[in-house]
């Protein structure tokens, strides 16, 4: 359990999209262990990576997402370096590596719900896969009916890939959404959950390879998580792979073949425990759905304000919306004053990303109900003041 303080670290509402908010025990905790790690007198910062200190860390830390996100024993707890964005390029290069038959072209199910999804299908395209588009026309405001998509056939795939939640666009797809799609191609199941891991539970064991940033829901920026099932690196060594690409490198070593980010990873177990506090995936779920169907409710309720992605696949973690005109168009300036004026009123981090534009609202796990409650009165207010 840890310590609760009386007052917030930070005065804002910050709902940056990453690295995001933390909660406040979790930052004076983290802060306090660089000074004393555990009364010891020594920083997080400064202890090897190989002391007793670091090693319960690390064990601890996988114990507890083990617990958390219901890890099977088929599959293991990796931590690497090189964001989120150089897995579009390790997923493929592992599968390849133990997994491909050398004379036919790889092929790979590609469900394409926005820019991050997009990119990875282009990284695996440079790699030689041959990318079949699950969905056909992708607009990114919303996801085509199921009956246009188009899956591979059965054994045609080595994998099927997917962004389960589109942090730029804010599209959040569910497990009922692609779990079908890999029961009809009977390929590996690839997840990128950077922006809503850890916010909800996860039937873990029907997934090839998960792998997400931490600096999202999970913790600080600099370590990226992957879970990844033990029977895709095997065998142990792959001589296709340069040594600090290969899953199994990471596997062998308990992700210290090399320096981890230590700090990085504390963080993250602070991180867990406080999850664990507000109890577990089961209470994480209950909060995001909440305080998502709060703001699309009073977006809704508001004159100005206008959700951009329609239901069902309205991402409980990013909210992006913008202001529009009497006349339903885009009114970017009016937009612009409504950052000005939400800023003044505490509330950071709400402009939509730049390919975007408008707004985005990031409701990760460490934003509170109170926060969400102060946006939407800012809302209610500007919108009388228009
Ligand atoms: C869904 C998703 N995938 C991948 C990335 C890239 O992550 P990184 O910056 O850690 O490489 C991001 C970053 O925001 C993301 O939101």
């Amino acid at each position: 359990m840890i310590q609760e303080i009386s007052s917030p670290v930070t005065p804002w509402v910050n709902l940056n999209a990453g690295p995001a908010a933390l909660p406040s025990t979790v930052l004076q905790q983290a802060s306090n262990a660089i000074l004393s790690l555990n009364n010891s007198g020594l920083s997080i910062l400064s202890i090897s990576h190989r002391s007793p200190e670091f090693e319960t860390i690390l064990n601890e830390t996988n114990q507890n997402l083990k617990s958390l996100l219901n890890v099977p024993d088929t599959h293991a707890i990796l931590w690497m370096q090189g964001g989120a964005s150089t897995q579009f390029h390790l997923v493929v290069m592992n599968l390849l590596a133990r997994k491909s038959n050398e004379i036919n072209t790889p092929k790979a199910d590609y469900v394409v719900t926005g820019s991050w999804s997009e990119k990875a299908a282009e990284m695996a395209n440079h790699l030689g896969v041959q990318v079949n588009h699950v969905i056909p026309n992708p607009n990114f405001k919303q996801v085509p009916p199921r009956e246009t998509w188009t899956p591979s056939g059965p054994g045609e795939v080595l994998f099927t890939y997917v962004c389960t939640n589109e942090t730029v666009h804010g599209i959040e797809i569910e497990e009922s959404d692609y779990f079908p799609l890999v029961e009809s191609n009977q390929s590996i199941l690839v997840a990128d959950m950077s922006s809503n891991i850890l916010s909800k539970q996860l039937e873990v064991s029907k997934y090839g390879i998960i792998f997400a940033g931490a600096q999202k829901n999970m913790g600080p920026a600099g370590v990226t998580l992957v879970i990844v099932r033990k029977d895709l690196i095997s065998p142990v060594t792959s001589d296709k792979l340069p040594t600090m690409f290969d899953y199994a490198t990471f596997l062998k070593s308990n992700s210290l073949h090399n320096t981890p980010p230590v700090y990085a990873i504390y963080v993250i177990g602070l991180m867990l425990q406080w999850i664990q506090d507000q109890g577990g995936m089961a209470g994480m779920n209950e909060n995001n759905q909440t305080k998502a169907t709060l703001l699309y409710s009073a977006l809704k309720k508001s004159r100005y304000f206008h959700a951009l992605v329609h239901p069902p696949y309205q991402s409980r973690m990013n909210v992006v919306f913008n202001l529009v005109n009497d006349d339903g168009k885009s009114a970017e300036l009016l937009t612009k004053k409504f950052l000005k004026f939400a800023e003044s009123r505490g509330i950071i981090g709400l402009n939509g990303h730049r390919s975007v534009g408008g707004c985005r609202a990031s409701l990760y796990n460490a934003v509170t109900l109170e926060d969400v409650q102060r946006l939407i009165s800012v809302i209610e207010e500007f919108d009388l003041l228009i």
